[in-house]
């Protein structure tokens, strides 16, 4: 491997640290009032996406370093050897080509001398077929009588892209299908929808890539108890599928393999939304939308791959958001969709996002000393507006945000799309701007109040308008941040493609669970509030 260089040691990076007092002593309304072209100069519109980042706290000078940072940190090298199948995934040895997902049949793609778009388009035909068959009613149930409910069974990577795409694309779906997802280990989750299902009219789509993850396990066997108790034995086959990579534990758990969908190590879970992990979806919303669904995405990772950095809206969006992380010392960003359909779209981004770039130790092993990943947070505006936005325009944190709208409505009633946008506008301009003592001095306010009322602006924010939440649409926004995360872990030279971070728990707990389980008192040798905590659970339950 050609040698890890230190983020923090690049000229450009020097450079941004003497350019920072400039700019961190500078007010956006000095920068919008000396510069009257500034939001035409710094907005871009792309792939269908229009973003203006004419709202942060950057120079012109503030970008061209950035731009210099991405030249000198080699970003265009690591582009092109993630779309050409090199093993980035450098711990666990893998390509990363959740790029392949939704390439054109015509495109050719290898891993290890074999290309992988013909095995991606033979998934996607059977994942089409079994769709259409279920859609149709040509596949039924044991009983003979029709499939109304999904139960998406996995969790991580496994739940959170087809359940926020599935309520994203909500307006696309067949109403007469309704599709559930069981995530937690927390037996309510289970029992929960259970209530709201009825075994003879529902598949269960069983996903998880390495088919050993404890919670989906041991949901997955639940609900089949569930449904042999109703159904019987012989039911299983008509009301299983699975979407994994592993062969073995498909048919060790009971699912005929003939209904198994598979993809492959070279996507990371939480990148898998377009392998059969979105079956579920494909099932609520027919394969022609799907289709459209992937075009969108791929028309983002074609901008990705060959716009030029200053006009290539994932490396603008990534370097913005490094120079707050990195410069400005903000700790977290929140992406604020004005839009109800996006209600899951922060929680999806916070796996996308945190498990990617939440790394403390660089591609050499060494440890950082500079900040890598930012804590993401969000929930739908104007929502959001009535809990936490007090905090973000007078509270004492710098939290740049993204916002999302879409300039038609899928629900157009009344005047309830120009409130809701006029509130995203209102938003970042209040941000922005703020108001000054005097102009609050001005309105008449009691002099004792004037400082509560008093908003500094100055707080960043990108704005993203796309036209309307089609399919396609919600592919790009997908694809826009998953190159955005892919754009901030190249800077900070970090693997952005593994997740060793969640094993410790998880280890640390299969010995809980049978020190809890254990019939004789426990011989217990964690530390003294562990200890006291598993022997109250056990002599309180
Ligand atoms: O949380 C860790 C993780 O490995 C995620 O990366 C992944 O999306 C999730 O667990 C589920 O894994 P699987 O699909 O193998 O069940």
């Amino acid at each position: 491997m050609a040698e890890i260089p230190v983020p923090t040691s690049l000229s450009a990076w020097k450079a941004l640290e003497a350019h920072l007092p400039h700019v961190a002593a500078r007010h956006l309304s000095e920068l919008f009032r000396e510069d009257p072209e500034r939001a035409e100069r710094m907005s871009l519109d792309a792939a269908g996406v229009y973003l203006d980042y004419s709202k942060n706290r950057i120079t012109s000078e503030t970008l061209s370093l950035l731009l210099r940072l991405a030249e000198e940190s080699k970003l265009r090298a690591r582009i092109d050897a993630m779309f050409s199948g090199e093993k980035l995934n450098s711990t666990e040895n893998r390509s990363v080509l959740h790029v392949a997902l939704r390439s054109p049949a015509s495109a050719r793609i290898s891993v290890d001398g074999k290309d992988v778009v013909a095995d991606v388009h033979a998934v996607l035909e059977r994942m089409g077929a079994l769709s259409d068959e279920i859609r149709s009613g040509k596949r039924t149930g044991a009983t003979g009588q029709r499939i109304r409910q999904i139960v998406n069974i996995g969790i991580g990577g496994s739940d959170l892209g087809p359940a926020m795409a599935y309520q994203a694309l909500r307006h696309y779906s067949d109403r007469e299908l309704s599709v559930h997802f069981v995530s937690n280990i927390d037996a309510t989750d289970l029992a929960e929808t259970l209530l709201r299902v009825q075994p003879e009219t529902t598949l269960f789509v069983v996903c998880s890539k390495t088919f050993t993850t404890q919670e989906t396990l041991a949901n997955a066997r639940s609900a089949r108890e569930w449904l042999v108790s109703k159904l019987g034995e012989a039911a299983v086959k008509q009301h299983f599928v699975a979407v994994s990579t592993n062969e073995k534990e498909v048919s060790a758990f009971g699912i005929d393999t003939a209904d198994m969908f598979g993809f492959w190590d070279w996507v990371g879970g939480r990148y898998s939304l377009t392998s059969a992990i979105g079956l579920s979806l494909m099932l609520a919303i027919g394969r022609k939308r799907y289709a459209e669904m992937l075009g969108g995405f791929h028309e983002m990772d074609e901008h990705f791959r060959t716009a030029e950095f200053s006009k290539n809206l994932p490396v603008l969006l990534g370097l913005i958001g490094l120079w707050y992380v990195n410069f400005l010392g903000a700790e977290s960003y929140a992406v604020l969709p004005y839009d109800q359909y996006l209600a899951r779209f922060p929680a999806y981004l916070q796996q996308l996002d945190m498990e990617s770039n939440g790394k403390g130790v660089d591609l050499a092993g060494r440890r950082v000393s500079y900040q890598t990943g930012p804590i993401v947070w969000g929930e739908p505006g104007t929502n959001g507006q009535h809990a936490f936005y007090q905090l973000i325009h007078q509270g004492t944190k710098l939290i740049p945000v993204d916002t999302i709208g879409f300039i038609r409505s899928l629900n157009p009633l009344g005047r309830h799309h120009d409130l809701l946008m006029s509130n995203l506008f209102a938003q970042t301009e209040a941000l922005a701007f703020g108001k000054t003592a005097e102009q609050v001095a001005k309105e008449g306010t009691k002099p004792e109040l004037v400082p509560h009322r008093v908003f500094l602006g100055n707080r960043p924010s990108n704005t993203l308008l796309l036209d309307e939440l089609t399919p396609a649409a919600l592919g790009r926004l997908v694809a826009l941040y998953e190159h955005k995360v892919f754009v901030q872990g190249a800077l900070w030279q970090i693997n952005s493609f593994d997740q060793w971070g969640v094993e410790l728990g998880k280890a640390l707990a299969t010995r809980v669970a049978s020190e809890l389980e254990s019939k004789a008192e426990p011989e217990l040798s964690h530390d003294g509030s562990t200890n006291a905590l598993i022997r109250r659970y056990r002599a309180r339950r």
